[in-house]
């Protein structure tokens, strides 16, 4: 193809040296004119093991090349590659001036003309970019509307500065944000790579790249928070992390990282709160720990505010509620640290008439600590619960659906309440309902 490619920092510079000498013809462009004569010279702009051998042979083969001026480069271009900064502003948010800038140079210069064309967002935008401001601009100067002979995709770019060729080469994914015929052109550029190709919601190529890296920055943060606390109970975090990252089947896996609703249960709160406790006691700061409690709670309460201001749209005359799953996970009778139970009392707090249905919790058959926490939290869970599903969903303006189980779902999709909030995210033969709603999606 041939590429033209803006912006050649640490991820512009390797990604028109690697797309070059995987055979596409690539033109980088950028502002800065000795960046522009550092490439033309067969040098890479910045520091990468490998990327100066790879540079000078793109060079040399006449594969690449770079200009300051977009016009020039996009005359016989089929696809723009955008790498330009995207750095924070002073608050925080994210300075879009660049990205604002290069789209609207690539579409004036497409302005007039009519070779299909496909610009692809490799730099890191926060979600919604592509779709507010990318395409606006692009269409207000390209004279073009999004379709036949203009494309845009999002597609985020994950290599590692230090590593960056071989994670070009070789990324974990290839993510693509856009129409199948902006894919399809993003698959031809990237036609090199072996990985799994998903291609995916424009919001959702945008948001995987924030996804992974405040994933990144929340392991490092939990793993130096846990190394502070277990230095001073002289325990040695690097054996204790060199096992913990061998459980492939619960700790380094997808498990726990499915969206839902709040952890609980008999252990997770209760080692949280031990291990701040030991924090406390020693005097160190725990605020990634911390902030998942807060964070679990805010959860709850959230929700509770969901159906509290569903149920006022009613005017009141519908404080009808049912809850379907009770216990905090699917196939156990364990109730305590139940988010459920929590939102239960927070619901009959506020005065509404809350009805719940659970396959697998019987009161008559719990008992010790679960029985006294259910007994302090619900006194009156006897009158609530129900045995079938069909009788707590009668009549309700609300369901909260946390149950997957045929029958649960039979008696939901029968009694169509007008808002159900799904807080599984395995309910898809709910979403056909017109007061479908997802937790946190
Ligand atoms: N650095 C990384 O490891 C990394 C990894 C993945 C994603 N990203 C994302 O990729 C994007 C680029 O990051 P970077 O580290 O390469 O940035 P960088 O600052 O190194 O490079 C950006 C380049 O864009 C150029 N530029 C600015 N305006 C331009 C214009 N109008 N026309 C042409 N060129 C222009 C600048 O002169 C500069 O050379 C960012 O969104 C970043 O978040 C970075």
């Amino acid at each position: 193809m041939n590429v033209t490619l803006f912006g050649l920092g640490y991820v512009g510079s390797v990604t028109a040296t690697g797309l070059a000498v995987r055979g596409h013809r690539v033109i980088g462009v950028d502002t800065d004119e000795a960046k522009v004569a550092t490439i033309n010279a067969g040098r890479p702009t910045v520091v990468e093991p490998d990327l100066d051998a790879l540079t000078a042979e793109a060079v040399a083969s006449g594969a690449l090349r770079a200009a300051t001026s977009a016009a020039e480069a996009l005359a016989d271009s089929d696809l723009s590659v955008v790498c330009v900064g995207t750095p924070s502003a002073g608050n925080g948010s994210t300075n879009l001036t660049f990205i604002r800038r290069v789209v609207t140079e690539i579409g004036r210069a497409l302005a007039g003309t009519s070779r299909p064309h496909t610009v692809v967002i490799r730099s890191t935008v926060p979600p919604s970019t592509v779709d507010e401001i990318v395409v606006p601009l692009l269409e207000q100067a390209s004279g073009r509307r999004i379709g036949s002979n203009l494309q845009v995709a999002m597609c985020p770019e994950f290599l590692r500065e230090g590593s960056s060729v071989a994670d070009f080469f070789d990324p974990p994914f290839l993510v693509i944000g856009g129409s199948e015929a902006a894919a399809a052109a993003v698959r031809e550029l990237f036609g090199f790579v072996t990985c799994p190709v998903h291609v995916v919601a424009i919001r959702s190529a945008e948001s995987v790249k924030y996804a992974s890296n405040a994933f990144h920055a929340l392991k490092v943060a939990f793993t130096n928070e846990l190394a502070r606390l277990f230095r001073l109970l002289s325990v040695d975090s690097r054996e204790v992390m060199a096992v913990f990252v061998e459980d492939r089947q619960l700790n380094i896996s997808p498990a726990y990282l499915r969206p839902g609703f709040a952890f609980g249960g008999s252990c997770l709160p209760k080692d949280v709160r031990s291990l701040l406790h030991l924090a406390r006691m020693n005097t160190v700061d725990m605020p990634v720990l911390g902030g998942a409690m807060a964070s679990n709670d805010i959860l709850v309460r959230d929700l509770a505010d969901r159906i509290l201001q569903a149920v006022d749209e009613t005017g009141g005359g519908n404080r009808r509620v049912a809850l379907l799953g009770l216990a905090f996970k699917h196939q156990t009778d364990d109730l305590r640290e139940s988010p459920n139970v929590e939102l239960a009392e927070i619901l009959i707090g506020k005065g509404l008439e809350v009805r719940i249905h659970d396959p697998v919790v019987a009161p008559a058959k719990l008992s010790g600590a679960n029985l006294q926490y259910v007994q302090a939290k619900l006194p009156h869970l006897q009158k609530v619960l129900h045995d079938d599903p069909a009788e707590a969903l009668l009549g309700a303006h609300v369901a909260v659906v946390s149950c997957a189980q045929p029958q649960v779902v039979a008696a939901v999709l029968d009694a169509a309440p007008p808002v159900v909030l799904d807080v599984d995210g395995r309910l898809a033969p709910l979403e056909r309902l017109a007061g479908y709603q997802g937790v946190g999606w």
